[in-house]
């Protein structure tokens, strides 16, 4: 195995073409990992034994006690299988109504790792006040939330614990009898026991007997207890057994969302229960899996333990804060209900119930604990190029002379491992990049900035000032054993990894990026502030390491192991390195990180792509779900490599594939080294022009983009938002994640992903007029949903405006987005059936911090009808509007519409207005304040009416209104 391995890293480290096709055997499955094995025939025993079976866990009465004050009931449990191992359980209830679930064992032989909720969390939640507990003879209960109708029960005996909403279980955990936490004990106990066993005296016996009790909820083996066996490598597990196994149901809601990062549906398809979708349960183990597949439960490079459960009547969800490799189970015992398994290796239980009861409450309830996006730089919502490699600061300005000949807008450059010599990050090849900050200077010249790679792995040689550093610091990952440097194969040959989790690495870690040389250690000179970084292989990926990644038996600081922080590890390095890019300039700028490996948290600070993906159809297809998905758990800042990373693609394909990245958070074409050369200005025509419009398509609505970034960091709303999210009652709706809409824009999507297709059937969820964004045709959705055909050419992409918003774009083409600040803005007013319309800008520096100063603009545009024939479009500022409203997580307490950035973008007029779906054409359209103004109309289908057609458009050029003054046009 260990061959197969180092050849799929050699043949990586020559980039061989991609004969060699997903090693899945690198990777475990369920019953090749000891603890999953164990967990999965707990459940099935349980499965076996059906209403016989019982938890052996059980709440001790006498222990409770409550808190009102801080809303926390404590109780001791007890398991009858071990009566002398003690267990506590904690409840929390947060001021929002989530509930907070925690159990560890109490003076065990070890600790058990804690620490997970405290990297993820924001900050430590608020925590309810004045709750009455009712502690009763069999449960303990608590009633709270707005509007008193959320009820957390904990059973004592078997031990479970119920969040009810309106009189029904909405979660359960332990309602199957799952929940297993493996004690730390001394690996000789069991031999101790059948010593005595034997001696078949009284005492003997009663301990045979527990054995049998035992056997039949523990196994009668110690399987893989000890150490365990994976290919040729060996888990010296040192702590023995300490997995958590836990049964979370959901017995009134039929779907379960989240839980990414994984190749699959957004509706998570069942892997255990009758005729599973998967065999395997969907595993959250941070791993680079080398050309993985298009479906499959299979772990992948990020791990986000959130899970949405929906039904047409509500949503709830939970996080599970668990930072080791954890598996789940997930069957539906019928169409209305969810049963899930999850079997972490190590850590305590830290489970946090989100009562919902919509989707948009559970985001409110989740960024409330672990953070929002914030506000990335504006020019890291344009286009990304990137290719492993641009080999040289000559071939960089090449191929940036090319997009502007081309006139193809582009923001950003990006640099792979190849820049840097012998893979030593931070030092450039001078070879090819001779001159790196005059070659980012010129990029810099048209706004652009460079995205340089900073991998974790650091090559192992006294002439690398990192690793020296880093090295005599002290603050590398160790091996097994504690002591030295733990060593591993990754890009640079021999590597060492920093341990971020060690502080002393933090500060450090960022004065490596000040980009003058602050004392005597290394400081990166050779950068200037228009280069941000992308960290990869943070999983991390080791060529040689079991299933390519660190052993779980190595050591970070304060000695934990490897297996009990793995999820959380990519995390902390991308985290700590957008605190460095941040802290690098005088006046702090916004960083950009994008990130391979994440956990819950990862959102609050870096973008992630969906790693090393085909360049196929069907991963072009899974990529849209797998941003979906990410963007439901919190990280909203998502795309996939655009043209895929392995592969040619053929310029149909291509095509396509933009038409995919430009609705994506994050849009960044890349490619693996091997591959041809396919920046867009190398296509033939129609192709090549058929990508420009794209690009500039992707640039005239970065504004409705911006928009919804903002809208995120405040609410946690995702960016792109699937069917469930805007029609949570309907059920039609709940599978769907092939179309989705750009946060509250009112834009809907559906990217062609198939070869050869000239159609696209696209689901309207209700009654409502839906305008095609390109021609203005009128479509008309039906209360109970319903199934529409649209062309779609290789050159047409299905976008559409649903009635009822008002989106503002800029429509003049440009070389990169920061050449748009002074650009006029186009509204598309596209009436709803009634007649009215509304929506939202947002805009500010794009840079900086100061929009927390309250230097932005908001604004908000509406459409009513003061009277019958009259309808009256209007603008107003909505940052005076919502005072005391957070922005990027910070609270304006007042706001002054005249602020710097105001003024910057004083003159910046509206140009156009385009109204669609008027009922008839106007007889004047004015200012409110008088002046006539200058319009066209073309007669067509009005929004009111029931039938489909060319919808009517009325054309005001030049309204003689600015984009950040109040104003009103009256057209009737
Ligand atoms: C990994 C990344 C890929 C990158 C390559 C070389 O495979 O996922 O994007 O190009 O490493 O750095």
């Amino acid at each position: 195995m260990r061959s197969v391995a180092l050849f799929g890293a050699i043949a990586a480290l020559l980039a061989l073409p991609e004969a060699f096709a997903v090693k899945s055997h690198d990777f475990k499955t369920c019953s090749q990992s000891g603890f999953c094995r164990r967990g999965r025939a707990l459940a099935a025993r349980a499965q076996e034994a059906q209403s016989s079976w019982k938890s052996p866990y059980s709440v001790d009465p006498t222990s409770i006690s409550v808190s009102p004050e801080n809303a926390t009931a404590k109780a001791a449990v007890k398991s009858s299988l071990y009566p002398e191992i003690k267990f506590g359980l904690e409840l929390r209830i947060h001021d929002d109504g989530v509930v907070r679930v925690l159990m560890d064992e109490v003076d065990g032989l070890r600790k058990r790792y804690d620490e997970a909720a405290s990297w993820a969390l924001v900050s430590e939640p608020t925590l309810s006040k004045g709750i009455r507990w009712a502690v009763g003879k069999k449960e303990l209960r608590a009633t709270f939330g707005k509007t008193n109708d959320i009820e957390i029960v904990l059973q004592y005996e078997p031990l479970l614990v119920r969040l009810r909403r309106g009189g029904e279980d909405q979660i359960v955990l332990n309602g199957r009898g799952l929940l297993h936490m493996e004690h730390f004990r001394t690996q000789t106990l069991k031999e101790t026991v059948e010593e005595v066993a034997s001696d078949e005296n009284a005492e003997g016996q009663e301990v045979l007997q527990t054995e049998n009790v035992r056997a039949w909820f523990e196994g009668d083996s110690e399987d893989d207890y000890w150490e365990e066996k994976f290919s040729s490598w060996t888990d010296s597990k040192p702590k023995g057994p300490e997995s958590l196994s836990l049964d979370i149901t959901f017995p009134n809601h039929g779907t379960v969302y989240g839980i990414p990062q994984h190749a699959t549906n957004l509706s998570l398809p069942s892997t255990t229960g009758d005729s599973p979708s998967y065999s395997d349960p969907f595993r959250l183990y941070n791993a680079d899996v080398f050309e993985y597949l298009a479906s499959s439960p299979m772990s992948l490079y990020g791990s986000i333990p959130v899970m949405h459960a929906h039904s047409a009547d509500s949503t709830v969800g939970i996080f599970n804060a668990v930072g080791s490799e954890t598996w789940i189970d997930i069957s539906y015992p019928s169409k209305k209900s969810t049963q899930t398994h999850w079997i972490s290796e190590s850590g305590i239980m830290d489970v946090f119930l989100l009562p919902g009861p919509t989707p948009e409450d559970i985001f409110a309830q989740y960024a409330r604990l672990t953070g929002t996006t914030a506000l990335p730089p504006h020019w890291s919502l344009g286009y990304h190029q990137c290719r492993w490699n641009y080999v040289s600061s000559d071939d960089v300005r090449t191929v940036q002379r090319r997009f502007d000949e081309e006139d193809m807008p582009v923001d950003v450059f990006w640099l792979d491992i190849e820049y840097a010599q012998d893979h030593k990050y931070f030092i450039w090849d001078h070879k090819t990049f001779p001159d790196p900050v005059e070659m980012t200077n010129d990029v810099a010249a048209t706004g652009r900035k460079m995205v340089v790679i900073v991998d974790p792995h650091l090559k192992r040689t006294s002439d690398y000032p990192i690793y020296q550093e880093a090295s005599d610091l002290d603050v590398l990952v160790k091996p097994k054993s504690g002591e030295g440097e733990y060593e591993g194969w990754c890009w640079s040959g021999s590597s060492s990894w920093i341990d971020h989790f060690n502080p002393a690495s933090w500060d450090w870690w960022v004065s490596k990026f000040k980009t003058s040389q602050i004392d005597t250690g290394f400081s990166w000179t050779e950068s200037t502030e228009d280069v941000h970084i992308w960290n990869d292989m943070n999983e991390p990926s080791i060529f040689n390491g079991p299933e390519i990644t660190m052993p779980k038996d190595t050591i970070h600081y304060g000695g934990w192991e490897h297996r009990d922080v793995h999820n959380i590890n990519g995390m902390l390095f991308h985290n700590n390195t957008a605190q460095a890019v941040r802290l690098r300039s005088e006046i702090p700028k916004r960083p950009f990180v994008l990130t391979r490996s994440f956990y819950a948290g990862s959102q609050r600070i870096s973008a992630m792509w969906t790693g090393d993906n085909l360049g196929t159809w069907d991963h072009m297809a899974v990529g849209i779900k797998m941003v979906l998905a990410n963007g439901i758990a919190g990280m909203a800042f998502a795309g996939s490599d655009v043209g895929g990373f392995f592969g040619n693609p053929e310029p149909e394909m291509l095509v396509r594939w933009y038409q995919v990245g430009i609705f994506s958070p994050f849009f960044r074409a890349h490619a693996h080294i091997d591959t041809k050369r396919r920046e867009p200005f190398l296509l033939d025509e129609p192709y090549e022009s058929i990508i420009r419009d794209l690009l500039r398509l992707r640039y005239t609505m970065l504004p409705i983009w911006y928009t919804a970034f903002r809208e995120n960091s405040i609410s946690g709303m995702p960016i792109v938002r699937p069917h469930y999210v805007m029609f949570p009652q309907d059920t039609a709706g709940f599978d769907i994640d092939d179309q989705f809409f750009i946060g509250s824009s009112g834009i809907l999507v559906k990217p062609v992903t198939e070869k050869e297709k000239t159609e696209a059937t696209v689901y309207l969820a209700e009654d409502q007029v839906y305008y095609d964004y390109f021609n203005q045709y009128a479509y008309r959705g039906a209360s109970k949903g319903k199934y529409i055909t649209v062309t779609a050419e290789l050159h047409q992409i299905p976008v559409f405006i649903r009635g009822g918003s008002i989106l503002p774009t800029r429509e003049r083409p440009r070389r990169s987005s920061p050449l748009m600040k002074l650009d006029p803005f186009t509204l598309r007013v596209a009436l709803s059936k009634t007649g009215t319309a509304r929506g939202e800008l947002y805009l500010d520096d794009g840079i900086t911090y100061s929009h927390q100063q309250g230097e932005l603009v908001w604004r908000e545009f509406v459409a009513e009808k003061p009277k019958k024939k009259t309808v009256r479009i209007s603008s107003r500022d909505l940052a005076s509007q919502n005072p005391g409203k957070a922005v990027d997580g910070v609270v304006l307490a007042e706001y002054d519409p005249k602020n710097a950035f105001a003024k910057e973008i004083e003159e910046v007029r509206v140009e156009k207005i385009v109204v669609l779906g008027l009922n008839s054409k106007p007889s004047a359209v004015k200012l409110e304040s008088g002046a006539d103004l200058k319009w066209e109309f073309v007669p067509g289908v009005a929004a009111s009416e029931k039938k489909e057609g060319t919808a009517s458009v009325l054309t005001i050029k030049d309204p003689k209104v600015l984009i950040t003054t109040d104003w009103a046009i009256l057209i009737s």
